[in-house]
C-alpha cells in the first residue's frame, strides 16, 4: 500500500449550496422556485421547498461535518432572505442563520467560507432580467456589500459567484437551468455582467474588511472532442476562459472579446481584474462540443462505453490532473482550491440500513490521486472540498441524483453516513490518501 501524503495545512473540506440542502423557511421566491414550476423543467417535478432542511437541522449536519474531520464548509447565503422583495430593502434578520452557523462552525474549529451566488437569485432580480440587465450589476454589489459588512467578522472567506458559466450559458443559452432563456444575446450579456459584478463586488467587499479572502469559483472542464476544431475551441473559450481570463489577465480570448463587444464599455476589463486571493477550481469530468445555436456550440453527450457516474458524466481522472496543470501554464502560479469534486451514484441503503457506495469510493480515491500529481507537479493547491456534505437537490435533476457522503433518506430526513464518509474521514484526518 503506498501513501500519498498532502502538504501541510492542506484544507480538507465539504460543500452545499443554500437552495439545495437549506430549505424555503423565512426566504423570499427565488429563480429556481419558480423555474421549477416550468413543464420538464426537473426530472422528478421537485424544487427546493424542502430539500435537507438544513436551516432547521444545522446542528446535525456541523457534527458530521466535524466527526468526518473537515476543516472546512463552503455553502452560501440564499439572497432571497436577505432582500425578499426588492433592491430597496435589507432585511437584517435574514443572515441570522448564517451567524448562528459560522458561530457554531467556529467553535468547533471549521472555517466556513460563503459564496453570495450560487444560482438562486431573487425573482425579482431576474423579473427586472437578471444577469442579462446591465442596471442589475451594482443591485447585486449593494447586496455583497451588506452582506460582508454584517458577517465580514466571522467569515473570512467569500465567493462572489458559483460557476458563473454555469448560470450564463445553462441558464440563459441552453435553458436547462433557471431562468431557462435560450437567447444567445442574452447569455452573452448575463456573461459580462456577471464578470463586472464579480469585479465591483470584490472591490466593495474588500473595501469592507482589510482580511478576508475573495476568490471566483469556476466549474472547469477540458475539452476532449467535438464536431470540429472550431467548436472545440469556441466551448473552451466560452466555458474555461470566459470567466478566468478576465479576471486573472484581464482581457477576453479573440472569439470572445468579439462576441461580447456590443456590452464591454470603457473600464469595464479593470473593473474586472481586481486581485483574487486564490482561484475556486470546481471539476467533476470532461466535456465535448456540438455544433448548434443559440451558443453555436452546445455540450453533448459522453461516448457510449465510457466508465461515467449516475449523471452521465464521464470518469476519467486524467482529465483533473490535465485542467490542473492547463490552468497553471495559462494563468500562472496563482493558488488554487478545489472547490467541488464528486460524483453521483445510486445509492441504495443495505438491510443494515447503511449505503455501500464502491464506485464513490473509487471515484474519489481517483481523482484525488489526480489532484495528488498535480500538486507533484507544482499546482499550488490550498485544499479540497468534496461536494457534497449530503446528498440534496440536485437542479433540474431534482432528487433523482446523490452526491452526498452522507445519505439523506427524504421520508424523514435522516441521515446517514455513506462507506464514502468513512474513506474520505481517513483522509480528512491523515492528511494522505492511501492506494
Ligand atoms: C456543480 C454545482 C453544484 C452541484 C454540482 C454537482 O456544478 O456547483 O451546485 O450541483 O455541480
Amino acid at each position: 500500500m503506498s501513501k500519498k501524503e498532502f502538504p501541510e495545512n492542506f484544507i480538507w473540506g465539504v460543500s452545499t449550496s443554500a437552495y439545495q440542502v437549506e430549505g424555503k423557511e423565512d426566504r423570499g421566491v427565488t429563480t429556481w422556485d419558480v423555474f421549477a414550476k416550468k413543464e420538464n423543467a426537473i426530472a422528478d417535478k421537485s424544487d427546493g421547498t424542502v430539500a435537507c432542511e438544513h436551516i432547521k437541522r444545522y446542528h446535525e449536519d456541523v457534527a458530521l461535518i466535524q466527526k468526518l474531520g473537515a476543516k472546512g464548509y463552503r455553502t452560501s447565503v440564499a439572497w432571497a432572505r436577505v432582500q425578499p422583495n426588492s433592491s430597496k430593502e435589507f432585511k437584517l434578520s435574514g443572515l441570522d442563520f448564517y451567524k448562528k452557523l459560522a458561530n457554531e462552525l467556529l467553535q468547533v474549529g471549521i472555517t466556513p467560507s460563503l459564496c453570495l451566488n450560487h444560482w438562486d437569485v431573487p425573482q425579482w432580480f431576474e423579473d427586472a432580467g437578471g444577469w442579462s440587465a446591465r442596471g442589475n450589476v451594482n443591485i447585486f454589489v449593494d447586496y455583497a456589500d451588506f452582506v460582508t459588512r454584517e458577517l465580514g467578522n466571522l467569515v473570512k472567506i467569500w465567493h462572489p459567484h458559483n460557476e458563473p458559466n454555469v448560470v450564463a450559458f445553462l441558464g440563459y443559452g441552453w435553458g436547462l437551468h433557471a431562468p431557462g432563456e435560450t437567447d444567445r444575446n442574452l447569455a452573452l450579456a448575463a456573461a459580462h455582467h456577471l464578470n463586472l459584478s464579480h469585479g465591483l463586488a470584490t472591490q466593495a467587499i474588500r473595501a469592507n474588511f482589510a482580511d478576508l479572502q475573495i476568490a471566483p469559483i469556476v466549474t472547469m472542464q477540458p475539452i476532449v472532442g467535438g464536431s470540429s476544431e472550431e467548436d472545440i475551441e469556441w466551448l473552451d473559450q466560452l466555458w474555461n476562459r470566459c470567466f478566468t481570463d478576465p479576471v486573472i489577465l484581464g482581457s477576453y480570448p479573440d472569439k470572445l472579446a468579439a462576441a461580447l463587444a456590443p456590452w464591454l464599455k470603457n473600464d469595464d476589463l479593470i473593473n474586472i481584474k481586481q486581485p483574487i486571493d486564490f482561484f475556486g477550481c470546481n471539476h467533476y469530468t470532461a466535456m465535448r462540443a456540438a455544433h448548434g445555436s443559440p451558443l453555436s456550440v452546445y455540450i453533448t453527450k459522453t461516448e457510449a462505453g465510457l466508465p461515467v457516474t449516475d449523471m452521465g458524466w464521464e470518469v476519467n481522472e486524467n482529465y483533473y490532473f490535465q485542467q490542473l496543470m492547463e490552468f497553471k501554464t495559462r494563468y500562472g502560479n496563482i493558488p488554487v482550491l478545489a472547490t467541488e469534486n464528486g460524483c453521483a451514484y445510486p445509492d441504495t441503503l443495505s438491510e443494515n440500513n447503511e449505503i455501500h457506495d464502491t464506485k464513490r469510493i473509487e471515484y474519489y480515491s481517483k481523482y484525488l490521486s489526480a489532484l495528488h500529481r498535480a500538486i507533484e507537479n507544482g499546482v499550488k493547491v490550498l485544499g479540497y472540498y468534496a461536494w457534497s456534505l449530503i446528498d440534496n437537490f440536485e437542479w433540474s435533476f431534482g432528487y433523482t441524483k446523490r452526491f452526498g457522503l452522507v445519505y439523506v433518506n427524504y421520508e424523514n430526513q435522516e441521515r446517514i453516513p455513506k462507506d464514502s464518509f468513512n474513506f474520505m474521514k481517513k483522509i480528512y484526518n491523515s492528511n494522505a490518501l492511501y492506494e
